[in-house]
């Protein structure tokens, strides 16, 4: 298997775009460190793994808090000994107008969004570079390219990642590790529902209205699904992509392709 004998870390795997990485990581063999602020997300995402015969344990830690982000990377070592991938899905997002958008909302999702790629990728880096080899794979998002109304924070926060990620890829290459992003556009997670309800209610559509709208520029002409950002992240953390760092791959349907 592709993943054979290798350790994953995966970030915000208590559901959405994390929970499948996670599995997708299992099923190529990786052992799988699941890991979210919510503890029972957590648990049912390595309790999935485990029932289709994978391997996972489940560890709870805010991506924020670097105390946290020590005691995390300090027992995924305790438990599996070694870590070859990381993957930092955990995120939020929120919908308000710049001119309404409070310091603390800002502060927020900059800290969940960016700071907490940085945490995490520094001390898994930390244990990454004696071995001289590690795979980081920063999700990004459409939003990490281009702007989108009322997500000033979200944006900011994810274009932020992308910068990041060239410079992690610069700065950890002399230590074997490889660090890339990918950018999704709209994926049927319970996210991508807040932000359509948000945004229905700020123009005076329905939802199925604002769906429509989105999937009307989309060329391939439907929402993307975990599994979609999945392969991308096997094709990074797998043999084929050891000469390519600091890069970037829209997985959007052609989304941002298309000005219309
Ligand atoms: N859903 C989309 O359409 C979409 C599009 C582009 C990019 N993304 C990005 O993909 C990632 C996953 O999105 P999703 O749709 O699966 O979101 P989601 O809200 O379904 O899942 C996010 C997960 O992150 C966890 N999390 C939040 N704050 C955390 C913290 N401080 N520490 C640890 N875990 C935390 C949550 O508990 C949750 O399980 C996010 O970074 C998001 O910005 C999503």
């Amino acid at each position: 298997m592709l993943l054979e004998n290798q350790t994953a870390i995966v970030t915000g795997a208590g559901r959405g775009i994390g929970k499948g990485i996670a599995l997708a990581l299992a099923r190529a063999g990786a052992s799988v460190a699941v890991t979210d602020i919510n503890a029972a997300g957590a648990a049912r995402t390595a309790e999935d793994i485990r029932e289709a015969g994978g391997c996972a344990e489940c560890f709870v830690a805010d991506v924020t808090r670097s105390a946290e982000v020590n005691r995390l990377v300090s027992e995924v070592m305790a438990h599996f000994g070694r870590i070859d991938i990381l993957v930092n899905v955990a995120g939020v997002v929120n919908n308000r107008p710049a001119l309404e958008l409070p310091e603390e909302e800002w502060d927020q999702v900059i800290a969940v969004n960016l700071k907490g790629v940085f945490l995490m990728s520094q001390r898994v880096g930390l244990e990454m570079a004696p071995r001289g080899y590690g795979r980081i794979i920063n999700i990004s998002s459409l939003s990490g390219k281009v702007g989108a109304p009322g997500q000033a924070a979200y944006c900011a926060s994810k274009h932020g990642v992308l910068g990041l990620n060239k410079v992690l890829a610069i700065d950890l290459a002399p230590y074997g590790i490889t660090v890339n992003a990918i950018c999704p556009g709209m994926n049927a997670t319970e996210m991508a529902q807040q932000v359509m309800a948000q945004r229905a209610a700020a123009r005076g559509q329905t939802i199925e209205e604002v769906e429509r709208g989105i999937l009307s520029k989309t060329p391939l002409g439907r929402f993307g699904r975990p599994e979609d950002v999945a392969e991308v992240v096997l094709f990074f953390a797998g043999p084929g992509a050891a000469y390519v760092t600091g890069q970037e791959i829209d997985v959007d349907g052609g989304r941002r392709a298309n000005l219309s």
